[in-house]
């Protein structure tokens, strides 16, 4: 049985690695599985939501993107980097995007998620607002924040959320804090040091870096109440991963943290693009997403590693492969 206290989570993965049915089976295992809000219409999310539970009778969450700031220099900065870019853009043959912001739907996001009432809604790249807390735990819906560093911690506890993913260092995809200050701990200590500060009762979700049961468990016995895997199910039957991604995964040796695909930090294989222009790439999201979205595609369809994002933790060489059911299984080894 699948609940929000299981021990081992699916970490939420938007822009196509996280599907219904890779949800599904991970909670089938034992696991408490994620779906992704980010980036998807809010239909498109209710749709999905529905097809979870054609299929599944076990609780899940539900992962929302908060909108990030927005001002005049932010935008220009973006249309800066969106020249240095070109050159990359014109040898590939694309148009690059215009930046620009939104919001991600979030308010929509919300409404719908107090209505369908998931087991979770965790937020990501920011804090929900008091009133959006208020009426999620009105629905019986619990609130989960994430966050890089611990002097965080005070500012979820006076949202009175009930849990905290601590996402450390190691951990694949973008830093989920609401600072995107590049700085950041194992996954380890930021454990350590977010157990102490967390409200007494707050769920502590530990995140980054955990491939094997070994892995989870060290970051069990460090003071974690579970333990959520992204990387590690990238290459699950059932994920989403292109498959140059699912590729690069055991074929490249290093990972770096780079604002360069989106305009916020996040962890990915290191490519000719993160070498080219990580340094220059402003924190400016998700003006910069709007720019690259469409190198990003061509390089998807096309197959070209070099024109992708390949998001993945630091323990991506140790990836699995299979059905989901059993990564989950073999993460949560005899912990259930
Ligand atoms: C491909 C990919 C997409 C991700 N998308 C999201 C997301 O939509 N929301 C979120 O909160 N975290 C996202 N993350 C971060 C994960 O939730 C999690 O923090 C991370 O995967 C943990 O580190 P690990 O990859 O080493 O397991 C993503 C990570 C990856 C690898």
């Amino acid at each position: 049985m699948s609940t929000p206290r299981s021990r081992l989570v699916l970490a939420p993965m938007a822009g196509g690695p996280t599907t219904v049915p890779l949800v599904a089976e991970v909670a089938r295992a034992g696991g408490f599985g994620f779906l992704a809000a980010g980036y998807l219409g809010v239909e498109d999310l209710a749709g999905r939501i529905d097809a979870l539970r054609a299929v599944s009778a076990e609780p899940f969450g539900v992962n929302v993107f908060v909108p990030s700031p927005d001002s005049p220099a932010i935008l220009q900065a973006a249309r800066d980097y969106a020249v240095r870019l070109a050159p990359m853009a014109e040898l590939a043959g694309v148009e690059l995007g215009q930046p620009r912001w939104d919001d991600d739907a979030y308010a929509a996001k919300v409404d719908l998620l107090v209505q369908a009432r998931p087991s979770v809604v965790s937020f990501t790249f920011g804090w929900p607002s008091l009133d959006d807390v208020g009426r999620l735990h009105a629905a019986g819906v619990e609130v989960w924040v994430t966050l890089n560093d611990p002097g965080e911690v005070a500012w979820a506890t006076e949202l009175g959320v009930d849990g905290i993913v601590a996402q450390g260092w190691q951990a694949g995809g973008h830093r989920g804090g609401p600072v995107d200050n590049r700085h950041g701990l194992p996954t380890r200590d930021l454990v350590n040091a977010v157990k102490v500060l967390r409200a007494t009762g707050t769920h502590l979700v530990a995140t980054g870096g955990a491939m094997t049961a070994t892995d989870v468990e060290a970051l069990l016995g460090a003071g974690a109440d579970a333990v959520a895997c992204g990387t590690a199910f990238l290459r699950a039957e059932e994920a989403g991963t292109a498959d140059v991604h699912r590729h690069a995964l055991t074929h490249r040796a290093d990972t770096v943290v780079t604002r360069t695909f989106t305009g916020r930090s996040a962890r990915a294989l290191r490519t000719s693009w993160t070498d080219l222009h990580s340094d220059r790439a402003p924190s400016a999201y998700p003006h910069v997403h709007h720019v690259t979205a469409p190198l990003r595609a061509f390089g998807r369809a096309s197959g070209q590693p070099e024109l992708v994002p390949l998001w993945a933790g630091t323990g991506h060489a140790r990836v699995p492969s299979g059905p989901a059911y059993d990564i989950a299984r073999g993460l949560l080894a005899d912990l259930v």
